[in-house]
C-alpha cells in the first residue's frame, strides 16, 4: 500500500505559517502531501517553503503541467483534503462551486473527506454571509472546524483563531484511519468535563488529585471530529486545546459545577470525566499558612462539595439528555460500579479499575461501560481515543432523534 495522499490547501491568511507545522507533521508521519496554495497564500509563505517541506511540486494555477491535467487529478487521487487556513473568501468560493484556480478546482473534483480549518477575524467569521457558507459546506458533508478563541493577528482577541496544528494533525490522522468523516454527532451539543479540581487551602496550596485530563480531552476531540459542538470544562489540565472545541477553564469543584450547569442547559449529552473533589477545606486562609516553631499543625476541616453528576442526572436540564459518569474503583469493580450508577442516576457509567500505572496520566485505558438498561460493554486495553469513541457510540444509540 502506498502512502496516504493528503492535499493541503492553503488560502491567503496569516495562519499559513502555522500550516507549515501541520505539513511537517504529516510528511514526517509517512503521508504524501500535495500542497495547493492560492495565489494570495504565497504572500504569506512562498512556494519554495511548501515545495521543500512536502517534497512535491507546488502550483497555484491550472495552467502549469497541463498535460498532467492537475485540476482534476490532484482532487481525484486524494484520500483527504484539508484547507488550512480556510479564509472567508475560500469558503465562499467553495460553497458556491467557483473554480478559478487550482485549489478551487481540486475541491470540486475531490470525492474524499474534505476538512476546512477556518481562521479569520471575529467579525468576518460571525458575518451572516460566512455563517451561511459554513452551513452550506457542512450540509454537503464537509467538516468545518470551529475556530478557536484567543489572540488574533493584531492586539485583538476573539473567535477566529487557527487551531493548534498538532490538533489539526490529529483530526487528519483520525479521518484517514476511519476512512470517512463520520459526522453522526452533527447538530448536537455535548458537554465534557475533564481534569481534576483543586481546592485551595491558601494562596499557594491546594488539595488535588492525579487526573491528567487526557481521557476527557480524548472524549472532546472525538466528539468534535464526529461533528458535535463541544464545550470542554477543563479543570487544571495542561493539555493542548482540541481543534474545534470550546474550552472553559475552571479550578475548583464549585466553579466546575457552575460551568457545567450553564453549558448543559441546551446540551444533548453531558459526560463527567473530571475527577471532582468530594470535599474541600472548610476555610480558606487569605494569607499563606505559616508553620510555627514547636507547634503541631492544625487539622484541616473539610466540607462536602456538591455532587454535580447526581444533580444533572436528577434534573436533566434538557429533556432526553444523556448523562454519563466515570468511576475509578480498586476492588469489586463491577458491583461497585453498578451501585454507583444507580446512586448517581446516570444513563452510562464508565468504570475503570485503578492501580499503579493504570489510568492516571497514561495514554491507554481499559474499562467497562455500564448502562442503566443493564448493558455491559467491555472496552479492551487501548488508546483513550478508542474508549472515547465507544462512549459516543453508546451515547448516540440513546439520543432522541434529531428534530
Ligand atoms: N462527580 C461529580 N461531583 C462530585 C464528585 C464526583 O460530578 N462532587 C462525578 C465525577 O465526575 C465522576 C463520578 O461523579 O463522573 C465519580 O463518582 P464519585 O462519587 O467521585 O466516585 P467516588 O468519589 O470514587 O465515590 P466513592 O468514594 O463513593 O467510591
Amino acid at each position: 500500500m502506498g502512502k496516504p495522499k493528503v492535499v493541503l490547501g492553503v488560502s491567503g491568511g496569516i495562519a499559513a505559517y502555522k500550516a507549515c507545522e501541520l505539513l511537517r507533521r504529516l510528511t514526517e508521519s509517512g503521508h504524501d502531501v500535495r500542497v495547493v496554495p492560492t495565489e494570495s497564500a504565497l504572500h504569506f509563505v512562498g512556494a519554495a517553503t511548501w515545495s521543500a517541506l512536502s517534497g512535491n511540486p507546488v502550483s497555484t494555477e491550472v495552467w502549469d503541467s497541463v498535460h498532467e491535467v492537475p485540476h482534476v487529478r490532484i482532487g481525484q487521487a486524494a484520500d483527504v483534503v484539508i484547507v488550512a487556513p480556510a479564509t472567508a473568501d475560500m469558503m465562499a468560493k467553495a460553497a458556491h462551486g467557483l473554480a478559478d484556480d487550482l485549489l478551487t478546482n481540486t475541491l470540486l473534483t475531490a470525492r474524499c473527506p474534505v476538512i476546512f480549518a477556518p481562521a479569520m477575524h471575529t467579525e468576518m467569521w460571525e458575518h451572516p454571509a460566512t455563517q451561511e457558507n459554513v452551513a452550506t459546506l457542512r450540509r454537503r458533508g464537509a467538516l468545518v472546524i470551529e475556530p478557536a478563541v484567543g489572540r488574533l493577528t493584531g492586539v485583538d482577541t476573539g473567535k477566529g483563531r487557527f487551531p493548534d496544528p498538532v490538533e489539526l494533525f490529529e483530526v487528519v490522522r483520525r479521518v484517514l484511519a476511519r476512512g470517512d468523516l463520520g459526522q453522526d454527532l452533527a447538530g448536537r451539543h455535548v458537554v465534557v468535563s475533564a481534569g481534576g479540581t483543586r481546592e485551595p487551602l491558601d494562596p499557594v496550596r491546594f488539595l488535588g488529585n492525579r487526573s491528567s485530563g487526557k481521557q476527557g480531552y480524548a472524549l472532546a476531540r472525538s466528539a468534535a471530529a464526529r461533528g458535535a459542538r463541544v464545550t470542554l470544562v477543563s479543570a487544571n489540565a495542561a493539555l493542548s486545546e482540541p481543534a474545534g472545541v470550546d474550552v472553559v477553564p475552571v479550578g475548583t469543584a464549585v466553579q466546575l459545577r457552575e460551568a457545567v450547569l450553564k453549558a448543559s442547559a441546551d446540551a444533548d449529552a453531558v459526560v463527567m470525566a473530571a475527577a471532582v473533589a468530594d470535599f474541600r477545606p472548610g476555610t480558606y486562609a487569605a494569607g499563606k499558612i505559616k508553620k510555627k516553631d514547636g507547634q503541631e499543625p492544625a487539622p484541616i476541616a473539610l466540607v462536602r462539595n456538591p455532587d454535580i453528576l447526581a444533580e444533572i442526572a436528577g434534573e436533566r436540564p434538557r429533556p432526553g439528555q444523556v448523562v454519563v459518569g466515570f468511576a475509578a474503583e480498586t476492588d469489586d469493580v463491577l458491583a461497585n460500579g453498578r451501585a454507583k450508577l444507580e446512586r448517581k442516576g446516570c444513563d452510562l457509567l464508565v468504570v475503570n479499575e485503578v492501580g499503579e500505572r493504570k489510568t492516571f496520566g497514561s495514554e491507554e485505558n481499559e474499562a467497562v461501560v455500564l448502562g442503566a438498561d443493564g448493558s455491559e460493554t467491555p472496552v479492551p486495553y487501548g488508546p483513550k481515543e478508542a474508549l472515547a469513541d465507544t462512549v459516543w457510540d453508546l451515547v448516540t444509540e440513546r439520543l432522541p432523534r434529531n428534530s
